[in-house]
């Protein structure tokens, strides 16, 4: 396969400009013509959020183009002068990064202006552009105040100003997710485009579409209602302790069409463009038996460009469903497609199937004759070819004259608390009881144990053997004793030496024994914009989530992915940590900048597209957060409290599309709980639903440090750390694997495995089957590849290796003696920065290398030190926060010759360090293998 970086660039920055949702153009305030004198105003023109902060941001970058650097690429001509006092301000008021992981703030101090210096750019300038930049990220939600989800007074100031003076304002949204919009209309720039975060090449995405280079072809996917309080989920959001999600089904335009269309500013699907398009049904083929018989809906369109500039439509089909006894919204998404590129005047076709399967309702009440089923309740189906979800016309329609039965199932995942669900009746609010978990998962679980192959020991049945069909997975899994079992469940990491530096675990060929057998060492890193490699390795940046599934467009997020598969691929990574596929259920969720939509179909499509894409060249993706993990705020143990049928039909049913139409097969777990159970540890979530009913096949791993087991009985009885050690309740879940453990080979964790199995609280069949499904995705995979020595089939064109930037000049070096402390207590560990300092050693030999570091910041706070020596990447020691006590992390380093550099980079702020301690163990001789020393 060829990895092309011109094409990887040009495929960013398509993606940055198609997904740009463009919300107000008066009078043609927007595109700008070539020569057209801009005043750019606010402070973010010097910088760019690339993406939100947290892991799903970390990603080292060469160069992040920012929106002012993509203009003055072009024929627009931003004012110089303007640009200067900006930078000025810059100087004196540093963009401030924030102290730690997830304490970023969310926006950055604006520069005042006063009215003098707006007036004086209006009299020589054109028109003005706004950027004004919002980030947020894991750890913390955003907030509902100024400077958040709403303006500071300084950026309503601006806004204000600069309206009144120009007439011709464009204001450009750097933002992770929806803002305040009724505010911003208040003051009535002349254009507003979300241009969301692009990644590195965002500011190149974002120029093309204000000057008109690309027509803006993205789609809102969230409505954009008036207030705050008008969101369904307003109310039972953000609650440390548990949030019953009462609204139900009834999240996004579901509730807004259904109950509330006067609260709609901008609706679900809404995106204006340069051009205009007629679109016209061409055939809809819709059949009550061939619904019965289980086949797609099929939808034609025919769209003409009526406009003057070359663009994109993006055609949307919903469907008007019979309330029935269970009740439904008013309309749901049921199919969506993009047009090509089309020239004025020309005209062309977009295809849609739909899977009535993805519009059944499923009966978690008790309602209906057939319950715990998905089902199409009789009555009209209404087909509708739409433009938002607010605006559709009805182009066919079918009617069921009796229920049809699309899939009957049991009970799983009910709640087991109770509390009353909105329901629709007649188009008005009511609420209902929920139905409670009737079946516990631990009789689920005993009805299906699976089969055990006793112990054979190694008959030197290796891995690859597997793969080439000599031999079976279970006469190999067979051969892997027990102590051995318990290991490969064990993630190792995060900086595993066993990996890739730097990144989050190291999987499956944990212990020698394993990679004795061929098991290799899967290296997973996050995901989901890009790699992170805490080294400090450059990688590609992507956009975020909501910017790729803003373009609605499965294919180019398929070779966008498939790109960053053969980039992983170049970096020895095997798994992304991503897509990351919770529902946008509240606009303040801090990760809804990781994630794609309000709705299930769209996040499940992108998302398969995304795997899809990343399978293509070799390697895969996680889903993630399975599921329910709509909040941030004490995520490492909130309860979320949804009733069955929102599960099924809203909050998986994403994930479930991703695994039957992308072929997933990594699911990451969350921290929270669903239901009372912490979702690492449900069967029903994890076996019954994901593996029985989808028919996944593949491996499910925890979030990182995640808490086990109940969750009431995990707090009642000793608080939830304790709890992070049952791992044989991830193995009776089939959560195969816990992310992460410091050293897997050793059972460092104190993890109870071998216990329970010697008292048959889980059995050894149990433990082959976790062991089954890691090595299932590994078969495959690069990793054992590069174990076996076989050539892995890539060629990196266009590509520029970052050159090292250490001044020599600066650099001290330490004496080093047979037990040396070296004191690190001034060094600045802010994210970003390096330390280089140089060692000159009197002993050579093999040496302790013992960090000391330490932070106030939550204990899941990340903050990754790389240590490179000699420019070789030799460890990534992660700290999370320890309460404000040292903690030493150690490795092994050879000094070998007398003098070396040592670089520690920083990958999140937060971390204080006070020393390092070099202790002489031996000489360089007593050393066998490289495998996890640092050397240079
Ligand atoms: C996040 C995951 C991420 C993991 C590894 C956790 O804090 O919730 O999404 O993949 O860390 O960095």
């Amino acid at each position: 396969m060829i990895l092309d970086w011109n094409e990887y660039l040009d495929t960013a920055r398509q993606a940055a400009a198609d997904g740009i949702v463009l919300l107000e153009n008066k009078e043609k305030t927007l595109p700008f013509e070539s020569g057209l004198k801009v005043a750019v105003f606010g402070r973010m023109q010097n910088h760019y959020y690339k993406s939100g902060t947290g892991s799903g941001g970390m990603v080292n970058v060469s160069k992040v183009w920012g929106i002012l650097d993509g203009l003055l690429e072009t024929d627009v001509v931003p004012d110089s002068e303007l640009m200067e006092c900006y930078r000025e301000f810059d100087r004196t008021h540093p963009y401030a990064v924030g102290v730690g992981f997830g304490n970023e703030p969310w926006s950055q101090e604006e520069m005042p202006i006063d009215a003098g210096l707006v007036e004086a750019a209006a009299k020589c300038n054109e028109a003005a552009l706004v950027i004004i930049a919002r980030t947020a990220g894991e750890e913390q939600d955003s907030q509902d105040t100024q400077g958040a989800y709403r303006l500071s007074s300084t950026e309503k100031e601006m806004l204000s100003l600069v309206c009144r003076h120009f007439k011709r304002t464009a204001l450009v949204l750097n933002t992770s997710g929806i803002m305040d919009m009724k505010e911003i209309l208040e003051i009535g720039p002349s254009a507003i485009a979300y241009v969301w975060q692009g990644g590195m090449q965002g500011g190149l995405g974002a120029a093309d579409v204000l000057t008109g280079k690309v027509c803006p072809s993205g789609r809102l996917t969230d409505t954009i209602a008036e207030h705050i309080e008008d969101y369904p989920a307003y109310g039972h959001f953000g609650d440390p302790v548990a949030n019953a999600y009462v609204e139900d089904i009834y999240v996004g335009y579901r509730y807004f069409e259904t109950f509330a269309r006067d609260r709609v500013i901008y609706p679900f699907g809404y995106g204006l463009s340069y051009t205009s398009f007629q679109m016209e049904a061409e055939q809809v083929m819709a059949d009550a038996d061939a619904i019965r018989a289980g086949k797609e809906i099929y939808v034609s369109v025919k769209v003409t460009n009526c406009g003057t500039c070359s663009g994109r439509q993006v055609v949307q089909i919903y469907v008007k469903q019979p309330g029935g006894l269970l009740g439904k919204p008013a309309c749901v998404l049921a199919g969506y497609g993009k047009t090509k590129l089309l020239a004025p005047k020309e005209t062309g076709r977009v295809e849609i199937a739909i899977n009535p399967y993805y519009l059944a309702s499923y009966d978690d009440s008790e309602l209906t004759d057939v319950p715990y089923a998905y089902q199409l309740e009789r009555g009209r189906y209404g087909i509708c070819l739409a433009e938002n979800a607010a605006s559709m016309e009805e182009i066919g329609s079918l009617t069921l004259n009796e229920d049809v039965v699309l899939c009957r199932l049991t009970q799983a995942l009910a709640p087991r608390k109770p509390f009353d669900k909105m329901v629709n009746r007649d188009g008005k609010i009511a609420y209902q009881p929920v139905l409670l978990q009737k079946i516990s998962e631990q009789e689920h679980r005993l009805a299906a144990l699976p089969v055990e192959y006793p112990y054979t020991g190694n008959r030197g049945i290796r891995l690859v053997d597997v793969r080439d069909g000599r031999a079976k997975m279970e006469d190999f899994v067979a051969q892997i004793g027990d102590e051995d079992l318990a290991a490969i469940i064990r993630g190792e990491g995060m900086g595993s030496p066993k990996v890739t530096p730097g990144t989050a675990a190291a999987f499956g060929g944990v212990t020698k024994n394993l990679r004795d057998m061929g098991v290799p060492c899967g290296c997973c890193s996050d995901g989901p914009s890009g790699m992170r490699l805490d080294c400090g390795t450059k990688a590609f940046s992507l956009p975020n989530g909501t910017l790729l599934a803003s373009t609605f467009d499965d294919a180019l997020n398929e070779h966008l992915y498939s790109l960053l598969g053969m980039e992983m691929t170049k970096n020895k990574v095997d798994c992304l940590l991503g897509p990351g596929m919770n529902l946008h259920r509240h606009p303040l969720n801090g990760r809804n900048f990781e994630y794609f939509s309000e709705d299930p179909l769209l996040t499940g499509k992108i998302a398969a597209a995304q795997i899809r894409g990343l399978q293509s060249a070799g390697v895969t993706g996680t889903l993630k957060h399975f599921c329910g993990n709509n909040q941030e705020k004490n995520r490492h143990s909130v309860d979320s409290v949804i009733s069955e049928r929102a599960l099924r039909e809203l909050y998986l049913k994403g994930f479930e599309i991703a695994v039957r139409e992308g072929h997933a097969n990594c699911v990451m777990t969350t921290y929270g709980a669903v239901n009372g159970i912490w979702t690492d540890s449900r069967y029903d979530l994890c076996t019954q639903i994901l593996r029985t009913e989808w028919g996944f096949q593949g491996l499910v791993m925890t979030d990182w440090w995640a808490s086990i087991g109940d969750l009431e009985t995990a707090n009642n009885a000793s608080g939830f750390f304790t709890s992070k050690s049952d791992y044989a309740s991830l193995v009776r879940a089939q959560n195969d694997f816990y992310a992460v453990c410091p050293d897997a080979s050793i059972n460092s964790t104190g993890d109870n495995t071998l216990e329970e199995l010697a008292k048959g609280g889980i059995t050894r069949g149990e433990l082959e089957r976790a062991a089954s499904n890691i090595l299932s995705v590994l078969l495959h995979s690069h990793a054992l590849e590069r174990l076996e020595g076989e050539k892995v089939d890539l060629t990196v064109l266009n590509y520029k290796e970052e050159e090292e930037s250490i001044n020599m000049d600066e650099v001290v070096y330490y004496p080093v003696a047979r037990d040396t402390t070296i004191s690190l207590e001034s060094v600045n560990t802010e994210q970003g920065r390096d330390y280089v300092f140089g060692v000159d050693v009197e002993e050579r030999g093999v040496y302790r290398f013992i960090l000391t570091g330490a932070s106030d910041l939550s204990a899941l706070a990340q903050m990754p030190v790389s240590v490179y020596f000699q420019s070789i990447m030799g460890a990534t020691l992660t700290w999370n926060g320890t309460g404000g006590q040292w903690l030493s992390m150690e490795r092994k380093m050879l000094l070998s010759a007398k003098y070396g550099v040592v670089r520690l980079h920083f990958g999140g702020s937060g971390l204080k360090l006070k020393d390092l301690r070099l202790v002489y163990e031996g000489p360089l001789s007593s050393v066998t293998s490289l495998d996890g020393y640092i050397y240079g």
